[in-house]
């Protein structure tokens, strides 16, 4: 049987995200803490879309319920409330109204963001002969885990949660993981059976597996893959460590797909971030929502880049942050430079250290090279930009647009007042204050007349 013809099956997903997360000393729940820029439980809710069920998961919601679900975005969810958090078998009771008894139910916690879908399926497969699957994995230590019991036959038998645990209990390896698939026609009879009779007073989810039993149904385990993948975060110290698993995941990826990273332990995705042939990305870097890199780029060390796309050959050099821009094949930009939203630059424009733009549109072989502020502009080709130019675009009310048409040498110390145009190979004087149109080809300056004060003397101190 293929783990391929597991689309639009019917089936059941419940994500558990109830729980206030008490020890990650916060307000916001704890599904709704960020991992890579994503809330846990998103990170959830997108490995089980993998599986194309087709009902939309139940996401079982409780404390700061609106916050839970700010935090899945714009991701398909049904939502039942848990009012009280009376344990995990509680909480997919309060699901159960929702669900296609007659189908298999996927269960997982929210607080397990890197489960992977091809583990799930994995999963799904072991239980599809109507046993109930458990995801379990084996460490040297599982404390604070429910630990999974077997016979002497190998077979399980129970979960026993770490608090209900004797002390010979407590040294087995084996723990759940906190994902299970129940077969169909079941679900409900043993949820109405649980009691909550344990040291905590919940109604442990892990319960089922001695109803299974007592009704001779089979209970089987499957693996991850990898171990990080099922690490739940309870407190800040997981997050982190998850974080570091995810990240180190994202770049073992790009570096067998040929990205270079000069340290993958300092390297950071928020997003996604593709990359073409032979980039090289120096240590530092964050980048975030969607960054596309082309054909040998390099970027420099500690630039953050978020919703950018960058063209082959081009170089960002060290401590750049850009935004919202798009550049062109070959250019360079920074070290120190600022590209805002709706930047557009093309192939072989150089922007350089402390220069700001913001929309606004820079044609082939442009320079702005020093110290400027370039915003709502549209930019020629081969325009050089002196030191110091700014655009005045704001008037404290409204915004205009500057014009620059092709091959215009802007002076250092330029003010280019807007709405303003600058025609076609018209060159400004340095320190000039632009108010109406500069005329194509031709010198234009506004500068106070230079003086000199023949037999002007320097004052001298006052003695006595
Ligand atoms: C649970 C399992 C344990 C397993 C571990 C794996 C039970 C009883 N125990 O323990 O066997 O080893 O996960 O990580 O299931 N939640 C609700 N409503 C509740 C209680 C919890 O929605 O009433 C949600 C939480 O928000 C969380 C998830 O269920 O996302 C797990 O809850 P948590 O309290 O972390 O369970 P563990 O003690 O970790
Ligand atoms: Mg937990």
């Amino acid at each position: 049987m293929g783990l391929m013809n597991l689309s639009n099956q019917h089936l059941n997903i419940v994500v558990m995200a109830a729980g206030k997360g008490t020890r990650m000393k916060s307000d916001l729940p704890k599904v709704a803490h960020l991992l890579a820029g994503k809330a846990l439980v998103a990170h959830v809710l997108d490995a089980v879309a993998a599986l194309h069920a087709n009902e939309p998961p139940i996401v079982v919601v409780g404390y700061r319920a609106d916050d839970v679900k700010a935090a899945l975005g714009a991701r398909l969810a049904r939502f039942a409330l848990q009012a009280e958090q009376l344990g995990t078998g509680h909480a997919v009771q309060q699901a159960l109204p929702q669900l296609n008894l007659d189908a298999p139910t996927l269960v997982l916690n929210g607080d397990v963001p890197l489960i992977q879908a091809a583990t799930l399926e994995a999963l799904l497969a072991a239980a599809s002969h109507g046993a109930l699957a458990l995801l379990t994995a084996i460490v040297p230590d599982a404390h604070g885990y429910g630990r999974i019991v077997r016979d002497d036959r190998h077979t399980i038998r129970a979960i026993v949660e770490h608090k209900d645990a004797t002390d010979a209990q407590r040294q087995i390896k084996e723990y759940y993981t906190g994902t299970m698939v129940v077969p169909p026609g079941k679900l409900g009879d043993w949820l109405s059976a649980l009691r909550a009779d344990n040291a905590q007073r919940e109604y442990y989810l892990t319960d089922l597996v001695k109803l299974a039993v007592a009704q001779g149904v089979p209970v089987v385990a499957t693996h991850p893959t990898q171990i990080w993948e099922t690490e739940g975060v309870n407190d800040k110290q997981q997050l982190a460590q998850q974080e570091r698993a995810y990240q180190l995941l994202t770049a073992t990826r790009l570096m067998q797909a040929g990205t270079t990273l000069i340290d993958p332990a300092r390297f950071d995705v928020r997003g996604t971030l593709e990359c073409a042939a032979d980039v090289t990305i120096d240590v530092g870097c964050i980048f975030e929502s969607k960054v596309t890199l082309g054909a040998g780029v390099r970027v420099g060390a500690y630039c953050v880049l978020k919703d950018v796309s960058i063209d082959a050959g081009a170089q960002i050099h060290p401590y750049s942050h850009l935004d919202g821009a798009s550049v062109g094949a070959n250019a360079r930009i920074g070290p120190y430079a600022r590209l805002r939203p709706g930047t557009t630059l093309a192939a072989d424009v150089h922007i350089g250290n402390f220069v700001e733009i913001k929309n606004a549109q820079i044609a082939q072989g442009s320079k702005a090279n020093h110290l400027a502020y370039v915003g709502d502009a549209t930019v020629g080709a081969r325009v050089n930009i002196g030191a110091g130019t700014i655009t005045c675009n704001y008037d404290g009310v409204n915004k205009h647009r500057t014009i620059i048409e092709d091959d215009v040498f802007i002076g250092s110390d330029t003010q280019l007042v807007a709405p303003v145009t600058v025609k076609r190979g018209a060159t400004l004087g340095a320190g000039t204050t632009l108010t109406r149109e500069a005329p194509a080809g031709a010198l234009t300056v506004s500068r106070a007349k230079q003086m000199t004060i023949a037999g002007w003397k320097r004052p001298v101190k006052k003695t006595g």
